[in-house]
C-alpha cells in the first residue's frame, strides 16, 4: 500500500531552501490554486508560499482548507481560504470576488481540483459519476478562468496552470470519464491560450502520472479491497518498472513546474502540455 503522505514543517522548509531555487519573481503575486486542501494542490500552495506569492487556498470546505493553511502560516504569506465547489459557477463568481478584492487582483490561476469515481469499467460505470467526474474536471477550471480572465486581461498580465493526467494523453482503461475530462482541460487549455496570448495571458497544462496522493491512495485502496493486498503490492511493483526512473511521483516534483510556468521566465510558453512523469509516457 501506498505510504501515507503528510506534509511536515520540515517538507515546507525544504521548499523555502532559497539557496536550492531560482528566483522566480513571484513574490507579491496573488495566486488561486482549486482543490488545494489535499495532495497536489496542497503542495502547490507551499511552493506558491515558499516563492512569496499571496495564496488563496480552494476546497470545497473551510475545514478542507485548514490542514493547506495550517502549513502556510510559518512562511508568513498573505493567505486565505475561499471555499467553494468549483462546478458552481454563482458560488465560483462570489468567493473569486471576494478573494479579489481581499489580495487586490488575481495575476494567478492553478485549476487543480479534480475527483476520479470508482475504478470500474466505462460499461459498469455510473453515468452519475461520469458527470461529476467531468463537471469538476472540465467545467470547474471553465467556470474559475470564465471568473478571473476579464481582470487579467484589462491588467493584460496573467497565468493559467491546468493540472491534466498522462492517463488523458495515452489513455487509461478504468478511468475512462476521468481522462475525457482532462482530455477536454488539455483542448482547452490550447485553445484559449490562442485567445488571451494576445492579452499577455498564457495557459499551459502539467500533467502528472502515478503521484502519491490521497487520490491516488483512495484508489489502490478500492483495488485493494477488491484484489487483495498482495495482489495490489504486486501490481505496483509491475507500476513502478515501467517507470524509466523507477519511482511514484511526489506532489512537490508537480509543484516546482507549476511555479516555473507561472513565472515571467516562462513568459514564451503557451498552450503546451507538459508531463511531470518520471518518463512514463513521451507523447510527441
Ligand atoms: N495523484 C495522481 O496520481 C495524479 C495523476 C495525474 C493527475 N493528477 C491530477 O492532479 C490533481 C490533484 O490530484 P491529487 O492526487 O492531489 O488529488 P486529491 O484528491 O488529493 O486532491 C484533489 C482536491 O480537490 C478537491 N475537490 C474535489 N472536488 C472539488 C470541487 N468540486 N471543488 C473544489 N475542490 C474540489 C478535493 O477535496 C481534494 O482536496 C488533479 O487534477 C488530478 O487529476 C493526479
Amino acid at each position: 500500500m501506498a505510504r501515507i503522505l503528510r506534509t511536515t514543517y520540515e517538507q515546507v522548509l525544504c521548499i523555502t531552501d532559497k539557496t536550492a531555487r531560482m528566483d522566480l519573481k513571484l513574490k507579491g503575486q496573488a495566486v488561486l490554486i482549486t482543490g488545494a486542501g489535499s495532495g497536489i494542490g496542497q503542495a502547490i500552495a507551499l511552493a506558491f508560499a515558499a516563492e512569496g506569492a499571496a495564496v488563496a487556498v480552494n476546497d470545497l470546505t473551510h475545514e478542507q482548507c485548514r490542514e493547506t493553511l495550517d502549513l502556510l502560516r510559518p512562511t508568513g504569506v498573505p493567505m486565505l481560504a475561499a471555499p467553494f465547489d468549483v462546478t458552481r459557477l454563482n458560488d465560483v463568481r462570489a468567493s473569486m470576488g471576494e478573494v479579489q478584492a481581499q489580495l487586490g487582483r488575481l495575476d494567478v490561476l492553478i485549476n487543480n481540483a479534480a475527483v476520479m469515481a470508482n475504478n470500474t469499467s466505462f460499461v459498469e460505470s455510473r453515468p452519475e459519476d461520469c458527470e461529476r467526474e467531468i463537471a469538476v474536471g472540465l467545467f470547474g477550471a471553465m467556470h474559475c478562468a470564465r471568473v478571473v480572465l476579464p481582470g487579467m486581461m484589462d491588467r493584460a498580465h496573467g497565468r493559467i496552470v491546468n493540472i491534466v493526467s498522462d492517463a488523458a494523453r495515452v489513455g487509461q482503461e478504468r478511468e475512462v470519464a476521468y481522462s475525457s475530462a482532462k482530455g477536454g482541460l488539455i483542448s482547452f487549455t490550447k485553445s484559449l491560450a490562442r485567445e488571451v496570448g494576445r492579452h499577455g495571458i498564457t495557459v499551459n497544462a502539467v500533467s502528472p502520472a502515478a503521484t502519491d496522493t490521497p487520490l491516488r491512495r483512495q484508489m489502490l485502496q478500492r483495488l485493494e479491497a477488491k484484489l487483495g493486498a498482495e495482489a495490489v503490492a504486486a501490481r505496483e511493483e509491475k507500476v513502478r518498472r515501467i517507470y524509466p526512473v523507477r519511482r511514484i511521483g511526489e506532489p512537490s516534483d508537480v509543484a516546482d513546474l507549476v511555479t516555473f510556468l507561472a513565472s515571467t521566465r516562462a513568459r514564451h510558453i503557451t498552450g503546451q502540455i507538459c508531463s511531470v512523469n518520471g518518463g512514463f509516457a513521451m507523447p510527441g
